[in-house]
C-alpha cells in the first residue's frame, strides 16, 4: 500500500444522502466525519446487510460505536474510505495521526559531587 498522500475528496452531508442504497445503488455512511463507500462489504457484513443499509447516507458514528465493533472492523473500515465531510459539516475534528507526546526530558544533571566528597571537603574546611 502506497503512503497515503493522496488528495482527499471532500462532500458535503447532502452530496452523501444520495447514496442511501435507493438513488445510485451505492451505500454511503459516514464514521467520524469521514465518508465510506461499503456497497461491496454489505454482503459480508457479519450483522447482516440491514444493519448498515439502515445508515445508508448517514452517519453511522453512534451505531457503529455502540456495538463496539473490534479494532478488526474499524481497520476494515478504512478500505471503503472515499473521502471527508466538507469542514463546515463536521461534527467532530478527524483525528490527526498522533504524534508520540514528547516529554521534556532534562537529562539529569551530571552529579558533580558524590557524598564522600562532599563530607571530605565539609570535614577540610
Ligand atoms: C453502519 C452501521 C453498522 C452497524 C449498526 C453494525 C452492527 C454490527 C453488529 C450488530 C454486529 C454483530 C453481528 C453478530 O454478532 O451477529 C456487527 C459485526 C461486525 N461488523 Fe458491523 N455494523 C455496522 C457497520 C459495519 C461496517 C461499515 C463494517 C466494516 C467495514 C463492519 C464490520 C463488522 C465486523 C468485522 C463485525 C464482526 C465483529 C467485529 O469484528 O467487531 N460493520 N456489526
Amino acid at each position: 500500500m502506497s503512503q497515503e498522500e493522496e488528495k482527499v475528496t471532500y462532500f458535503t452531508l447532502e452530496e452523501v444522502k444520495k447514496h442511501d442504497g435507493a438513488t445510485d445503488d451505492r451505500v454511503w455512511i459516514i464514521y467520524k466525519d469521514i465518508v465510506y463507500d461499503v456497497s461491496s462489504y454489505l454482503e459480508e457484513h457479519p450483522g447482516g446487510s440491514e444493519l448498515i443499509t439502515e445508515y445508508a447516507g448517514k452517519d453511522a458514528t453512534k451505531a457503529f460505536d455502540d456495538f463496539g465493533h473490534s479494532s478488526d472492523a474499524k481497520k476494515m473500515l478504512k478500505a471503503y474510505k472515499i473521502g471527508e465531510v466538507v469542514e463546515e459539516e463536521r461534527k467532530g475534528k478527524i483525528k490527526k495521526k498522533e504524534k508520540p507526546s514528547v516529554v521534556n526530558v532534562n537529562p539529569a544533571k551530571p552529579q558533580t559531587r558524590s557524598c564522600f566528597s562532599i563530607i571530605t571537603c565539609g570535614l577540610c574546611g
